[in-house]
């Protein structure tokens, strides 16, 4: 009998796998380079954790099951509740600003398409502690770095803040329930079109609406700000969104603002962003995130927090779009003894190169120079080849690509291999 994998989960074939370990060791190093430290939850919780505050549309989605104790247990959909669970439990009293960040997989009961699975990676970071526009400038210059860091260009970045339209909800006395009904469905404007937001909207007056889809269909550069302060009345709110751009502008980044960003978990409180590549088609958001509060709600201080979270599985599909994939470059030695007698001192040589950090491969079936095809197919750059030569000392360095050979000395074979292979891009 054979077996399919579940919907929405991949196997990762070898050459995959390691472009994905080559950008995720670009992205990797931009989160250190910013003073973020890794950290790890486990890849299932309580149900509970969830069901608090990341709101409907995350629920509805959720993998959720009885364990053997009769607990409900979920497998995680996103890092930021486990993140900040772990936060309240173990790391209130470290120093402030706290800057931690993480990779994991997640799961998610969607219907699949190119760009959206059940299982996926995530890439994120969480800065805990500080409410100053500085600190949520460099959470989106995080995202947007290690983004381009991996290799993608085709990027957009809009902001918006939920002050904005929360503050327009409150004028009109909407209910907190009704106000989350109305951020979700904005959130889906580009999916639903403007007519279902309309009709929500009209429940609470015909002008109140207009008002609402003006300001949610404003989008470009800093001169929409004027508008949007005209229409809502929130300054200090549009004061702070400039200020952020300023900042941003000191990392050479241009943002759009845009007020139709709502983002579809219930857990924001301000500022929120999305990144797109356009490229993706219907599922071209390759990053969300935004300042929310969680500590206070799981047990803890108050704390402000701002975090995002990278697709990094729609990072590596935009990469093949933009035919900007990590090369595979790596060198491969694959040494041959001819016969059996060699085979020992074959075994030898490739010793010596692996403890020299050399990658290398040794023919463990005795095909004699037969195992050069297999070399060539497992994508050998060079064969060292032992054989009668040995007598004086030497071995055949073959260049699978060129055919060329030469004799090396058997003692110099790791020197002559080290430097021919020149410096590889470590990735771990
Ligand atoms: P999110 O927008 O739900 O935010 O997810 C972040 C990113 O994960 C999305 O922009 C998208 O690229 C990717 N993603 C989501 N669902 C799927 C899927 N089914 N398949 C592939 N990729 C997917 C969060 O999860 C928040 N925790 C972000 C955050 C961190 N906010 C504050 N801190």
């Amino acid at each position: 009998m054979q077996f399919t994998r579940p919907r929405g989960t991949r196997d990762f074939l070898a050459d995959e796998m390691e472009r994905r370990r080559i950008a995720e060791s670009r992205m990797r190093r931009v989160f250190e380079n910013f003073g973020y430290r890794e950290i790890a939850t486990p890849a299932f919780e309580h149900l509970e954790l969830f069901a608090e505050r990341s709101g409907e549309e995350i629920i509805k989605e959720l993998y959720a099951f009885k364990d053997k104790g009769n607990r409900d247990i979920v497998l995680r959909p996103e890092l930021t509740a486990p993140v900040m669970r772990f936060y309240v439990s173990d790391m209130q009293r470290l120093p402030k600003p706290l800057k931690l960040y993480y990779f994991g997989n997640c799961f998610r009961y969607e219907e699949p398409q190119s760009g959206r699975y059940r299982e996926f990676w995530q890439f994120g970071c969480e800065l805990i502690g500080t409410d100053k526009p500085e600190g949520e400038a460099e959470v989106i210059a995080l995202a947007m770095e290690a983004v381009r860091a991996a290799g993608s260009k085709n990027l957009e970045l809009c902001i918006s803040h939920l002050g904005i339209l929360r503050k327009l909800f409150d004028d009109a006395e909407i209910s907190a329930e009704d106000q989350r009904n109305l951020m979700r469905l904005i959130d889906k404007m580009e999916k639903v079109g403007e007519e279902p937001i309309r009709i929500e909207l009209e429940k609470y007056g015909k002008e109140f609406a207009d008002k609402i889809l003006e300001l949610i269909s404003l989008s470009g550069g800093i001169e929409v700000l004027e508008k949007a302060k005209e229409i809502s009345g929130a300054d200090e709110v549009i004061e702070r969104l400039r200020e952020i751009s300023k900042f941003l502008e000191m990392y050479g980044i241009k943002c759009v603002f845009d007020f139709s960003v709502a983002r579809g978990l219930d857990y924001y409180t301000g500022m929120v962003f999305e990144i797109y590549n356009d490229l993706l088609g219907a599922e071209n958001q390759v990053c969300g995130g935004g300042t929310y509060a969680l500590a206070e709600l799981f047990g803890g201080q108050s704390v402000s927090s701002t975090g995002f979270a990278i697709g990094f599985d729609r990072v590596m599909v935009a990469l093949e779009k933009e035919k900007a994939l990590p090369e595979l470059k790596k060198d491969l030695i694959f040494v041959i003894p001819v016969d059996e007698r060699h085979r020992y001192k074959a075994l030898e040589i490739t010793a010596r190169l692996r403890t020299a950090g050399v990658r290398s491969d040794v023919d463990l079936m005795c095909r004699g120079l037969k195992s050069l095809k297999h070399a060539d197919a497992v994508g050998a750059t060079r064969s060292i080849i032992v054989g009668g030569e040995i007598e004086n000392g030497k071995v055949v360095v073959r260049d699978m690509k060129t055919g060329e050979q030469k004799q090396i000395d058997e003692n110099k074979i790791v020197e002559f291999i080290s430097g021919a292979c020149g410096r590889q891009e470590e990735y771990a």
